[in-house]
């Protein structure tokens, strides 16, 4: 697969078929990942990778903690971004869709709830990862560790793998955190899973929207773009 194929139909996947990956195969990735751009080359990436009885241990801890603390779902870190717009109407498309293509009407609490659940179970992948990140490290290093991400996605989906990238991974953080005995100094940023997509659920089949270019750029020095867009 050419690298602009791989970028382009890589998707989140939120439904995994149980075929395992191998050890090799993850390591390996993260060595390509590894080769990700950092600034002053910090490498700023920590990763925990959970696979079998580990997997499934987090798995079920990390339920069993959110039903009995359904509210504590404050992130560690500074989480104050405000819901304005354009990003609240992206937001509520990506969640309209989502939800449509499964068939949870709009108000159905329960399987949302269930549904969200999904991504404790990294969506039945057989692999997770769990991103953390040095507390004393600033803004620039998360963008690195962005940036190690999208490298590991795009390396996986290369390789016929499939990935969901999991905000919700910063939620219910005490309880990873014990899990996984990640140290105090250490914010939990991010979660991935990591398996083979199940072609056959219909919550797979979402390609969402995105901007055109001059949505979010502002050419300078292009002739053709100022004519373009006079
Ligand atoms: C940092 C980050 C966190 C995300 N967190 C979640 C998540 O917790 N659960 C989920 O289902 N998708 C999550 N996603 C996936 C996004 O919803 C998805 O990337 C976006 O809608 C664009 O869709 P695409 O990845 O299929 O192109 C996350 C993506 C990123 C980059």
């Amino acid at each position: 697969m050419e690298l602009q194929e791989a970028i382009r139909t890589r998707t989140s996947i939120r439904a995994f078929k149980p075929d395992p990956v191998p050890f090799e195969t993850v390591k390996e990735l993260l060595e390509i990942a590894a080769r990700a751009p950092s600034g002053t080359n910090v490498q700023p990436w920590k990763v925990h990778v959970v696979a079998g009885k580990a997997r499934d241990e987090l798995v079920e801890k990390l339920l069993a903690y959110r039903e009995e603390n359904p509210t504590d779902t404050a992130q560690e870190f500074d989480h104050s971004n405000k819901r304005v717009e354009p990003y609240i109407t992206r937001m509520r498309t990506l969640g309209k869709e989502m939800y449509g293509l499964i068939g949870i009407p709009k108000g159905d609490k329960e399987r949302s709830w269930e549904q969200w659940g999904r991504n404790y179970k990294f969506f039945d992948a057989p692999v997770g990862l769990i991103f953390t990140v040095d507390k004393d490290l600033d803004a620039r290093s998360w963008l690195d560790i962005g940036m190690f991400m999208q490298t590991f996605m795009l390396a996986a989906k290369e390789r016929g793998l499939d990935t969901c990238a999991q905000g919700a991974w910063n939620m219910f953080w005490k309880a990873t955190r014990e899990i996984l005995n990640v140290p105090e100094e250490e914010y939990i940023i991010c979660g991935m899973s990591l398996g083979y997509a199940d072609p056959d659920d219909p919550v797979n089949k979402l390609i969402s929207e995105r901007e055109p270019v001059e949505g979010f750029t502002t050419f300078h020095g292009y002739a053709e773009a100022s004519v373009e867009t006079a």
